[in-house]
Order: C-alpha cells, then structure tokens, then sequence
C-alpha cells in the first residue's frame, strides 16, 4: 500500500482529469459506492474459484458479526449499487468511478495490495455497439494522456452454455496431459480449467499451445457479435490481436473480454481491462440486463506516463511573495490575496527566515517571480519583482500596479 507524495499526485490528478473530460465526452456519469461491501456480493460476482475471492480479499468480521470484504473491484458493487437504486431495470445508463480497491496480492512492481481504478461501466445494451464504444473511449484516453505502445488484446469467451461445452472439451484434453500440468493448474483442472490456460509456467506453455480453440466452440449468435465488433474496430481505425487464450481471472464475463498490455511494464502488463458481463445483474438478484465495462489501472497508466515522458511538471506556485521583516507580512498577505483574486497561484512566505532563504525556497517552488515586501519597498509603495528564471535586473513596481504587472509578465 503505497504513499502517494506530492510529486506523483500531480500526474494522478492530470490522469483522473483528462479520464474524466473523455468520460464526459461519452454522457458517462460518476457513481460512488462503498469500499466496503458484504462478502457475500464479491464471492458471488467475481466467484468462488477465482484467485481474488479464494486468497486475496481482505476479509473481516464486523461488530454484528457480518462478514465484510474491501472491494477488491469495482464491477461488482457499482451493479449492487445499481440495482438497490433501481437504476437498471429497463434503462440505459453509463456510469464510471474512481476509486481505491484491495487484493492481497504478493507485492510486486505494477502490483499493490490498495490500487486504484477508474471504472467504467454501461448497462442496458446487448448489441457489440457498446463494446466497441468501451474500446474507443479508452483509444480516445489513451491519445488524450499522449501514452504509446498500448496493445489491445480481445477475445470472446461466448455464452455460458457454449462455454460449459468448451469446458468439458478443455478438462478432457488437459486431463491427458496431467503429468505436464503443475500443482497450480492441476487445482485450477477442477475448479476453473479456462484459467489453466492463462498459466505463465513456461513449462506448460506447449500442452496450452495445443489445447482445443475456445473461438471453435463459440455459439452462432457470439460468433456473430464478435464479429460485429471487429468490424466496428477496423472502420474506426482501432488496431487489435485477437487472443484466444484471453480468459480474465473474474468469472462474470461473457462473450467480448479485452485487455490494453504494454512491454514496459514487466510482468504486470495489462493497463486496462474488461469486458461483457450479461449475466452478472441477474445473478445479484437484478432484472436481466446486458451490460460491459472495463478498469483501468491508475498506477500503472501513471508508471508508463513517467516512464514514456518524465517526471511529472508538479503543479506549482507562479509567484513567490517574500517578506521581510514582521511588519511586512499584513501587506504581503493581502497581495497575495489580491494575485489570487486575479487567478495566479501564489504561495506567501509564512515564515520569519531570511531573504536568502527565503529566495532558495522561492527558486524550489517553481515560481517564475518573487515579489519582494520589505521595509524600503513599504516607505517608498513599491513591490520589489525578481524573475527567479532569468537573469534580468530587479524592477519596483508600484503596489497598485503589481497585480496588472504580473498578469501581463506571465502571459
Ligand atoms: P481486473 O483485470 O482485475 O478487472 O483489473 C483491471 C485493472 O486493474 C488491471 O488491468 C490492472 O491494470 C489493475 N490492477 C488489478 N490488480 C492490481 C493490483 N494488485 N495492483 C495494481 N493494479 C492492479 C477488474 O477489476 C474488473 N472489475 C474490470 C471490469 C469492469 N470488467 C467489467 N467492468
């Protein structure tokens, strides 16, 4: 569970304004919802025999004995949400949040324990329209935060009907190869065999090289969807690999699944991901409604953005005001007032150090000008105007000037 200090919060506000500007190009609307929800609505959602509910939710008691879970995900409390406000039934929505989420997960780099995500969900529309729209909102995001080298991997796991086959077909098939299999995958065998095949042993990569295509046993009607959807992407433009062996690791999903993956990244290369999840809303105890969405991982989008364009710029002061000597500080507040009054950001000395010092921490503060407020600048109404950026004489402005002064020095 990580700090974030002040120099990386700079890049997580640009990430989460720009995300929210793309939202609000799509008519999304933010939910908030608890951190904090039964443990009974994720093991159901995100389901049993997934790595997330069988070891990494925190998972607690509560004073009346209940059993509650931090969200490990998103997904599942913004239908729980939708459903207890009765936003669902029979409606159109498209909603996204923002927000910590908890896996207890062996940290590593790209992973932590509290993460963050921003959440993008939309119900009520059954048609490959939407899924291509969630695809194109994170292509437009993506531009927007000037982020390269993103991949998009999709694939279509079919109805539940059709995947139950293709289950069976798969446990046959990996069931002859079980000397192969390590102890991972050999639990995985009973409880959740699509997920052998997202196995990283290298040992095993051959056995999952060979197994049974899951896009052979796809029904008619998700053959026809996705194929819809690849349509859509190609007309917009939007590149794409299908990848058979993309099975996400929450059991909810339906037909479409996606994921946006670097190679800069490491292990943990998948930035954003998604997908259908036509099932989940009855399985909460909802009307049926078809719905899809996708997270993206906030740490990891912000990681890449340093990675690909530097440390972040930290959002700071245009102007420093020193002060000197304690009559000073009443008139410097006050022109510190009347700078922001005027939109600038303005940081006040508040301390008692000297002028060196006081300039030393004015340079630290990004300011392109120190104003200067002292005894003799007082007795004569004038404001002393440094440019801490280059090398040009110092120039006394008269206080009632200043504020037009700096507007127009820093335009
Ligand atoms: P997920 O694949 O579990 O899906 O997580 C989505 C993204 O969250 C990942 O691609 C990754 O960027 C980030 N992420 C996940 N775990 C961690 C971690 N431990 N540390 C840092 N980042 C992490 C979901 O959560 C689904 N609810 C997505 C969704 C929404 N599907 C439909 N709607």
């Amino acid at each position: 569970m990580n700090d974030l200090l002040p120099e990386a919060a700079a890049r997580w506000c640009v990430v989460e304004e720009t995300a929210r500007q793309v939202l609000e190009a799509y008519a999304y609307r933010e939910i908030r919802f608890p951190i904090i929800e039964s443990t009974e609505l994720f093991a159901r959602s995100i389901g049993d025999a997934t790595d997330i509910v069988e070891k990494e939710m925190y998972t607690f008691e509560d004073r009346n004995g209940d059993s509650l879970t931090l969200r490990p995900e998103g997904t599942a409390g913004c239908v729980r949400a939708g459903i207890s406000n009765g936003l669902l039934h029979n409606q159109i929505q498209r909603l996204w949040y923002v927000g910590p989420m908890f896996r207890h997960e062996k940290p590593q780099r790209g992973r932590l324990r509290q993460f963050h995500q921003i959440g993008v969900e939309a119900f009520g529309m059954a048609g490959p329209a939407i899924d291509a729209e969630l695809i194109l909102l994170c292509a437009r995001l993506w531009r927007a935060l000037g982020v390269s080298g993103l991949r998009l991997q999709l694939n279509s796991l079919g109805t539940p009907p059709a995947r139950a086959a293709y289950r069976d077909t798969l446990v046959a098939y990996l069931q002859k190869h079980a000397a192969v299999l390590d102890d991972d995958s050999r639990r995985r065998l009973d409880k959740n065999p699509l997920r052998v095949l997202d196995s990283k042993n290298p040992a095993l990569q051959d056995v999952i090289a060979g197994a049974p295509n899951l896009a052979q046993h796809l029904d008619d009607e998700s053959r026809r969807h996705f194929a819809a959807l690849c349509q859509a992407l190609d007309a917009a433009g939007v590149t794409y690999e299908v990848n058979p062996r993309l099975v996400r690791g929450l059991d909810y999903y339906t037909r479409t699944v996606f994921e946006w993956i670097t190679d800069e990244l490491g292990a943990q290369s998948a930035v954003c991901a998604g997908g259908r999840y036509d099932g989940l809303v009855t399985l909460l105890g909802g009307q049926a409604t078809p719905a899809a969405g996708f997270a993206i991982g906030l740490e990891r989008v912000v990681e890449l953005l340093t990675q690909q364009q530097g440390a972040s710029v930290a959002s700071s002061a245009q102007v420093y005001v020193a002060t000197l000597g304690e009559a000073s500080m009443l008139p410097a507040l006050a022109l510190a007032e009347r700078l922001r009054d005027a939109s600038l950001r303005v940081e006040c000395d508040a301390g008692d150090a000297g002028l060196k010092s006081q300039l030393k921490r004015a340079d630290r503060s990004g300011a392109r000008l120190a104003l200067l407020v002292g005894e003799t600048e007082r007795a004569r109404g004038v404001v002393a105007v440094k440019d801490l950026r280059q090398d040009a004489p110092q120039t006394d402005v008269a206080v009632a000037d200043v504020v037009d002064y700096v507007t127009r020095y820093l335009k």
